[in-house]
């Protein structure tokens, strides 16, 4: 297998790699005790632009299970590359700390870090990518449906960050993914030309519509916000564009998925009712605790 050097994009991972991160997740989470000391004496920076719980949380608790420690920075230092430039910064952090975990605003912030510094970055979220949110999504659908590279996954709302990072999962392991986005909210047009790309190696499949019957037969449908973190528009000023891609009961029966995704932070009745994010067919909170295991299994393999 080839090494992992950073977690920026899954765009730079391959079907191998991707597996073995799931495999690997799923023996921490079966057996944390075994790896209690995996990481003992690492430190790792949790630097933060934008607000979070889960990612937060599961990084840092995450990394204590396996014996490390986490160091969390928000903003106090005034905005990103403001005081000092970024590759500055992580040409520091690198002096002290074993890794570098990012939420930031703009993906080239993310490489700033990884060629400033000389230790592995991880994308906690940015702009373009959410890959942690992703592994940790195939994890749950791996549990419920088996090989993840024979799911059908469908993401319905606005083209972000999360769709296009599940598109990626998808495209490296060969899976099939429906993509369904209002007119003017599609995903970014490069992430299209990039899945393809992959999936022409991969035999993975790429649905977009605007379409609510391409879901039809899918296992899984995914929502999540319609306005992202970083976007100041009110939820009710879009209300009408995406009223009718809402997920209710209805549309989960109609369409015969089993499993209703979402990364929260869920906004209810809008993009789901609450009657299906707190459904028997809701795989939230499964997909909330899969955010450390997953992420575990890529600080094993980034930090070790
Ligand atoms: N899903 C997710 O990344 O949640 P937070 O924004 O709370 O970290
Ligand atoms: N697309 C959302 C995901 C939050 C976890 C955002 O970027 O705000």
């Amino acid at each position: 297998m080839k090494p992992l050097n950073h977690l920026l994009t899954l765009k730079d991972l391959d079907k191998e790699q991707i597996l073995h991160l799931l495999d690997q997740a799923a023996k921490i989470k079966a057996a944390p005790q075994d790896y209690a000391n995996a990481l003992r004496g690492k430190s790792v920076v949790m630097l933060f632009e934008k607000p979070s719980l889960r990612t937060r949380v599961s990084f840092d608790i995450g990394l204590n299970k396996m014996g490390g420690h986490a160091v969390y920075l928000d903003q106090q230092n005034g905005e990103l590359g403001a005081r000092e430039t970024v590759k500055d910064f992580g040409a520091n952090i690198s002096c002290w700390a074993d890794g570098i975990v990012a939420r930031v605003f703009k993906q080239s912030t993310l490489e700033q870090l990884a060629t400033g510094g000389s230790i592995p970055v991880i994308n906690a979220l940015s702009d373009l990518y959410h890959p942690c949110q992703a592994l940790a999504d195939f994890l749950a659908l791996q549990e419920k449906l088996g090989d993840p590279s024979k799911v059908k996954l469908a993401y319905v709302g606005d083209g972000n960050n999360v769709t296009h990072s599940l598109m990626l999962l998808a495209a490296q392991i060969g899976a099939e993914m429906v993509v369904v986005c209002p007119p003017g909210y599609n995903v970014d047009g490069q992430v299209v030309v990039d899945c393809q790309a992959i999936n022409a190696r991969t035999g993975g499949k790429l649905t977009i519509s605007s379409e609510l019957s391409a879901l039809n037969g899918v296992d899984a449908i995914y929502a999540d916000t319609w306005v992202s973190m970083g976007d100041s528009t009110p939820l009710d000023q879009i209300k009408a564009v995406f009223s009718s891609y809402q997920i209710n009961a209805e549309l989960m029966a109609n369409t015969g998925a089993k499993f209703f995704m979402h990364c929260q932070p869920a906004h209810r009745e809008y993009e789901v009712t609450s009657e299906v994010l707190d459904g028997e067919q809701s795989l939230i909170l499964p997909q909330a605790e899969n955010r450390m295991w997953a992420q575990n299994s890529v600080m094993l393999e980034l930090l070790k």
